[in-house]
């Protein structure tokens, strides 16, 4: 423990997937806390998440920007501690404009940084970061893996955008010893993620009839880990971390796109034939693999809920079960986003 007291958590960017999930946890195992969500709710967070805690007087709901200084003092002024997840992170979106990474990830953490700072008192910060800032790895080097020591080397402009971020986190510690962690974790899934990434995507348009768009040659691999696992670790950081250190969170589970969509058919009963080949991503990066020995060993961590098939299966599950969550995100601006990246 580090000894802080926390009653009052600020969640920045609650209503999105791994904010919302974190929402639900930190409920759900910590009786003693209330929570804070200030959310934009921009096109990716969902209040539809968290209808189920609303009337809790453990849990509060605030709209607003994260890069609004005069909200954000005021928020910090009565919260002890903050995890800050608001952020935008679909790199095919930042492909297509930067502008909002460049506001919510790298303002809206300056500005929180600059918030906490002036409210005094040493209050925690957990900056959720990705292990997008690492850049790619190669495909015939298996035994490599991103460590906390990695140089950052982000590829796109969604991971140049939390690499600056990571950056101003810290430069907060090293300059004005600031109580922050910072965390890096590689793909999640499960539910209540946003259909432009890849997992849900592919099973909702499996349900609706669409093919599933598979970027390249599908050689890419990425390190799978069940959004609970990663909100575990967070929370491992808010209370164990030390301060101005970096923890990765892996789920150990490393997949080709490939394969990853095979399964998703197979769960489907569908096959091949509904893969469509696309054009790749501009920069599509080949491998994310995580070391997470530091966390295991610091924090007493490590993935628990991860492991396929079985997670995989309980995740393409619950969005079969939950039609009216993602036809509802699916509607409305979604739509256009969809046609301008996939035609159609
Ligand atoms: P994504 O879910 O966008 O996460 P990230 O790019 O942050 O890893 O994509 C995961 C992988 O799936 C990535 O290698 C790109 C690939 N992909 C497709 O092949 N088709 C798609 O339509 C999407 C969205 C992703």
């Amino acid at each position: 423990m580090s000894g802080m007291n926390i009653g009052t958590l600020l969640v920045t960017g609650g209503c999105g997937f791994i904010g919302s999930n974190f929402v639900h946890m930190a409920l759900r195992e910590r009786p003693g806390w209330k929570i804070v969500n200030v959310d934009v709710l921009s096109y990716s967070g969902n209040p539809d998440n968290l209808r189920a805690v609303e009337g809790s007087p453990r849990y509060e709901f605030v709209r607003g920007d994260v890069a609004d200084r005069a909200l954000m003092d005021g928020l910090l002024r009565r919260c002890d501690a903050v995890v800050h997840f608001a952020a935008e992170s679909h790199v095919d979106r930042s492909i297509l404009d930067s502008g909002p990474f460049i506001h919510s990830n790298v303002l809206g953490t300056q500005v929180i940084l600059d918030a906490v700072r002036a409210a005094g008192g040493a209050r925690r910060m957990v900056h959720v970061s990705t292990d997008e800032v690492y850049g790619s790895l190669p495909l015939d080097r298996p035994e490599e893996r991103f460590t906390e020591q990695t140089p950052m080397a982000p590829n796109s402009p969604y991971s140049a955008s939390k690499a600056a971020s990571d950056c101003l986190a810290r430069a907060a510690h090293h300059t004005f010893g600031m109580d922050v962690v910072t965390t890096r974790c590689s793909n999640n899934f499960g539910p209540y993620q946003f259909p432009e990434k890849v997992i849900p995507l592919f099973v909702t348009n499996l349900i609706e009839g669409r093919k599933v768009p598979l970027y390249g040659d599908g050689r890419n691999v990425r390190d799978w880990i069940h959004v609970e696992d990663h909100c575990a670790g967070v929370l491992a950081a808010l209370e164990k971390g030390r301060a101005g250190e970096v923890y990765n969170f892996g789920g150990d589970n490393e997949r080709s796109n490939l394969e990853l969509t095979m399964s998703i058919l197979g769960l489907m009963g569908r096959g091949e034939e509904m893969i469509e080949r696309v054009k790749d991503r501009p920069g599509h990066d080949l491998r994310y693999a995580i070391d997470s020995s530091k966390a295991q060993r610091e924090l007493g961590w490590r993935a628990t809920r991860s492991a396929w098939p079985a997670a995989l299966d309980a995740t393409v599950r619950w969005y079969r079960e939950n039609e009216q969550w993602w036809r509802r995100v699916r509607s409305g601006a979604y739509r256009e986003y969809y046609s301008q990246q996939y035609g159609g």
